[in-house]
């Protein structure tokens, strides 16, 4: 099933009942007042709603389970269509604002605007073309997630745990996709950012019996009858074995030949002597120079003086070749 279906319907819908609310269409006889704090309440809960199916990941760090059979996606499109999401959801707090009197909500409504705000202006930087790195990345956040946000009560949540495993070579395949689109519009992380991502990808490549991602199977609760435990353990170890590790391998490999092809320019005297002769960094003509530090002098530093200065002299600034 495809969440982000559902997430724009919603949103749709939550739209067209809300141009209906502004402009007085069918108001039921409440007063006004509980009309805005029920609207800001459903924006709340659909917002929220769409934040977890976003990130199941996210969903199962922070105790909702619901989404724990599925995996965050890395694809473009979906990053786009988020983004997309958010500029509506900001639209819908916006139109809300001004006519909400209580404190709380108005509070809390421009906390949201505010998170939403940061998200659609941070998409600028496409962030989400650095999706590994040695801090962060599927090599380090399966493992937390499985071991420390996941709950193991019913057979239904190892179950969701397999399916999630089975979900990985998508995932992997997205971020491969991804990192590729980086490298075609040359956005990928320093050499530095890198190092030691291969081993740790490497280290996640053990025998399925000693790996961190079968632990939750290696103790069930009372509640997972016998017969179950072992048909669990032996899907676990299928998914793990021929889904898992496969993909997270397939995913090393492309990284591993990354780090070789883009790492060969990063030292640091090639950088610096790139700077000095690559021509992109060097003006064309005296003219252009000239014309350059005269902007930055007139436009940039000048209007910003009185910040720091109290008397600015008066002469004009001579300029000469
Ligand atoms: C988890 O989130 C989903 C989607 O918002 C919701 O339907 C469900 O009730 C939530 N579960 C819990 C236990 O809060
Ligand atoms: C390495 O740098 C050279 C010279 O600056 C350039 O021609 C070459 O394309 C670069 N290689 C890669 C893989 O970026």
């Amino acid at each position: 099933m495809n969440p982000y279906f559902s997430a724009s319907c919603w949103i749709f819908i939550l739209a067209t009942s809300l141009t209906r609310c502004l402009y007085g269409e069918s108001l039921p006889e409440k007063s006004t007042k509980n009309t805005e704090k029920e609207n800001v309440e459903a924006l709340f809960s659909e917002f929220w709603t769409w934040r977890l199916q976003q990130s199941p990941e996210f969903a199962s760090e922070v105790g909702n389970h619901t989404f724990d059979d599925r995996l965050d996606s890395y694809a473009l499109e979906v990053f786009r269509k988020r983004m997309t999401d958010a500029e509506r959801f900001l639209q819908i707090a916006h139109e809300l604002l001004p006519n909400l009197e209580d404190g709380t909500y108005r509070s809390n409504l421009e906390l949201l605007i505010s998170e939403l705000q940061l998200f659609v202006d941070g998409m600028k930087f496409s962030g989400y073309f650095f999706p590994v790195n040695r801090l962060e990345g599927v090599q380090r956040n399966l493992v937390i997630t499985v071991n420390s946000a996941m709950k193991f009560d019913t057979t239904e949540d190892f179950r969701k745990l397999i399916s999630r495993y089975r979900a990985f070579p998508k995932q992997a395949e997205e971020i491969i996709e991804l990192m590729k689109e980086g490298i075609r519009q040359g956005r990928t992380n320093h050499a530095v950012s890198m190092k030691h991502v291969v081993e740790q990808f490497a280290l996640l490549q053990k025998p399925v019996e000693l790996s961190p991602f079968f632990k939750p199977f290696l103790s069930f609760p009372e509640s997972v009858p016998s017969t179950e435990q072992e048909t669990l353990k032996s899907e676990a170890k299928q998914a793990i074995e021929k889904d898992l590790l496969p993909a997270f391998k397939k995913l090393e490999t492309f990284i591993e030949k990354l780090i070789k092809v883009l790492g060969k320019n990063s030292s640091r005297s090639d950088f610096f002597q790139n700077l000095r002769s690559d021509p992109r960094f060097f003006f064309k003509t005296k003219e252009d120079l000239l014309n350059a530090y005269k902007d930055t002098v007139d436009n940039i530093i000048r209007p910003k003086l009185p910040l720091v200065f109290k008397n600015i002299p008066k002469a004009k600034l001579m300029y000469v070749l």
